[in-house]
């Protein structure tokens, strides 16, 4: 017989509130043809992306993240001391150590909340909410804060014409808190490391950090150049729309939703013909708003879910209560669907 007390935590868990934040600058086709052999119209039809915002020196990742935190902080209606737990997804904090989650967890003035950072490329979102609702079931926290945020402009090679127009900056975050109700379905969620070589880093740190170029890519100027995302784009397509809307459709049944009871589609966006793509072959209904933020935002990897919700419910597209249908994928591969209640 176990002596641990069985967990009080609350019965369910959903998400209060949302923030954003997107940098002052936003970057359009344009500039990106200035590095790339390319076009407006090829961008925009083969990715769907119109612009996207970069940061600027100021718009740090802990910047950009206690922004949109505040922000969800408020719409959470909470105060920040009531947070007993921040996690954030971002691959894009270029200190190994501490966690970027600790400063960002005190700036906001949470009361020496528990804070830790994960890596889980564009599936962050979903597996950083998955691990809130845990606490909150189990009682270790009773409001977590989930943060997404990424500066994808700092290991993007402005040279390479396969990725060069994809990513953009931003943070996006939610407040997870106690429900009488589920607000959280069953996560469904995996990684497939035998396809761990389809996006990754160019060069180690270990590597950059020797200096030696014979080992390291030279820009057009002969310099070497910093690490930077690259991937395997059609692969990384293909795997998007085959395997991913099964994923999807996999957490519809797990949460007992038929496409005609959702309200919303917010998918990870990475390119709007993959968005396309997964409601055709998921076959949702006229009445379903699908999240295509991916126009103006470009791929912000772990923000791009909470800074589409956050879109979708100012411009009044989605409603507070709406059932929404979430799904991250990205780099590992790694993957997180699940159904959620709206803020
Ligand atoms: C990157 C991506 C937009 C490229 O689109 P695509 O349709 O697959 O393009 P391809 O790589 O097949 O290239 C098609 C053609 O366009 C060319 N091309 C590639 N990049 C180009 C560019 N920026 N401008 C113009 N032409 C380009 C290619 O050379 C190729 O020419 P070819 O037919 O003469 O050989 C797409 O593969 C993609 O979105 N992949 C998944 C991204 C993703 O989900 N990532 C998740 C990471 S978080």
């Amino acid at each position: 017989m176990s002596k641990i007390k069985p967990a009080k935590g609350a019965p369910h868990a959903r998400i209060l509130g949302v923030g954003g934040y997107r940098p002052v600058r936003v970057v359009p086709n344009e500039v990106i043809l200035e590095k790339i052999d390319s076009s407006d119209e090829w961008i925009r039809s083969r990715s769907g992306i119109e612009t996207r915002h970069w940061a600027n020196d100021e718009e740090t990742v802990a910047a950009m993240s206690i922004e949109a935190a505040g922000k969800a902080i408020a719409d959470a209606g909470i105060a920040a001391e009531q947070i007993g737990a921040v996690v954030v997804s971002t691959v894009s904090h270029f200190s190994q150590t501490p966690a970027i989650a600790t400063e960002i967890a005190d700036k906001l003035g949470t009361n020496k909340a528990a804070a830790f950072d994960i890596s889980a490329g564009c599936a962050g979102f979903g597996y950083g909410l998955t691990l809130a609702k845990g606490m909150i079931v189990d009682g270790s926290a009773e409001y977590a804060l989930v943060i997404g945020v990424e500066r994808l402009s700092d290991l993007t090679d402005l040279e390479d014409r396969s990725t060069a127009f994809l990513f953009g900056d931003g943070a996006g975050a939610v407040v997870v808190g106690p429900a009488q109700e589920p607000g959280i379905g069953p996560t469904v969620w995996g990684s497939e490391g035998d396809k761990a070589d389809t996006i990754k880093q160019t060069v180690p740190w270990n590597d950059f950090h020797t200096g030696d170029v014979s080992r390291l890519p030279l820009d057009s100027a002969g310099n070497i150049k910093f690490p930077a995302i690259t991937q395997e784009g059609q692969a990384v397509f293909r795997w998007a729309v085959f395997e991913m809307a099964k994923v999807a459709q996999q957490a519809l049944d797990a949460a007992g939703i038929s496409p005609d009871e959702l309200d919303v589609f917010i998918p990870h966006q990475a390119n709007v013909r993959i968005i396309d793509s997964m409601v055709k072959t998921l076959k949702l209904p006229e009445h379903v708003t699908v999240a295509r933020d991916i126009r103006t935002t470009g791929n912000t990897s772990a923000a791009s879910i909470p800074l589409a919700m956050e879109r979708l419910l100012a411009t009044g597209e989605a409603k507070s209560g709406d059932t929404a249908l979430v799904i991250g994928f990205g780099a590992g591969l790694v993957y997180a669907a699940t159904v959620v209640t709206l803020p």
